[in-house]
């Protein structure tokens, strides 16, 4: 066994089909070759109770209840996630990577409907105990080109935010950069048009150094 090193909270957010859930899965595989305790987790959902949420956000069937209520139940799922899975992984010294976190909200939710930036980060710390992610990595990805990865014939079929307009997803894109922008120590943008392979090369020279991990 090594010798204790910290857990420590890593997020990648993005939009549609930039690349998230695979770098997500190459940087947990690559932790763990160092014989790291590792995480792999997703939001919306992650631990059981949200994970039943979240069929309920994207299935569409909390739509009629309104943008509200949908970042509440976001909230909810969160709650849970942080408490049952992310807290206690971390407090073992696990490292904990998350495909999407609270940003996704703010994105999402602000940026993209329009609710109130204040209330939305009212709701996430709420939710989240003012949990924050040590790092994030924005993959970043000119929205028609996410969007047609997930039309490709071997893509995952599409949920319905991924069926929102352009309109939308370029908000989001922007919304993303703002964020970025506003918290540089935070954030990482990466270019999400190289390769997969050359996105998680870079993803891990990041990682060891802003996470001072010397493998
Ligand atoms: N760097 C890349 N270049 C080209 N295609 C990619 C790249 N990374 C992932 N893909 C493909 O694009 C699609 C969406 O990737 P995914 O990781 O699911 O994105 P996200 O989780 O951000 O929606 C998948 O079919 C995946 O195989
Ligand atoms: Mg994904």
């Amino acid at each position: 066994m090594r010798p204790a090193v910290r857990g420590r909270f890593i997020t990648f957010e993005g939009g549609e089909g930039t690349g998230k859930s695979t770098q997500a899965a190459m940087l947990a595989d690559r932790l763990k070759t160092f014989g790291l305790g590792v995480v792999l987790t997703r939001e919306p959902g992650g631990s059981p109770g949200a994970e039943a949420i979240r069929h309920v956000i994207l299935s569409g069937a909390a739509k009629p209840l309104g943008p509200h209520a949908e970042a509440i139940l976001f909230a909810a799922a969160r709650d849970d996630h942080v408490r049952q899975v992310i807290r206690p992984a971390l407090a073992a010294g696990h490292w904990v990577i998350s495909d999407r976190f609270a940003d996704s909200t703010l994105v999402y939710q602000g940026s993209g409907r329009g609710l109130d930036i204040d209330d939305l980060s009212s709701v996430i710390s709420f939710a989240t105990a003012g949990l924050r992610p040590d790092m994030t990595i924005l993959l970043d990805l000119p929205v028609e080109i996410g969007l047609a990865r997930k039309h490709a014939p071997d893509g995952e079929g599409w949920n319905r935010f991924e069926a929102e307009a352009l309109a939308f997803h370029s908000r989001v894109r922007a919304g993303y950069h703002a964020l970025a922008n506003r918290e540089p120590a935070r954030w990482r943008c990466l270019d999400g048009l190289q390769s997969a392979e050359k996105l998680a090369d870079e993803i891990w020279r990041l990682v060891a150094k802003r996470m001072e991990f010397e493998p």
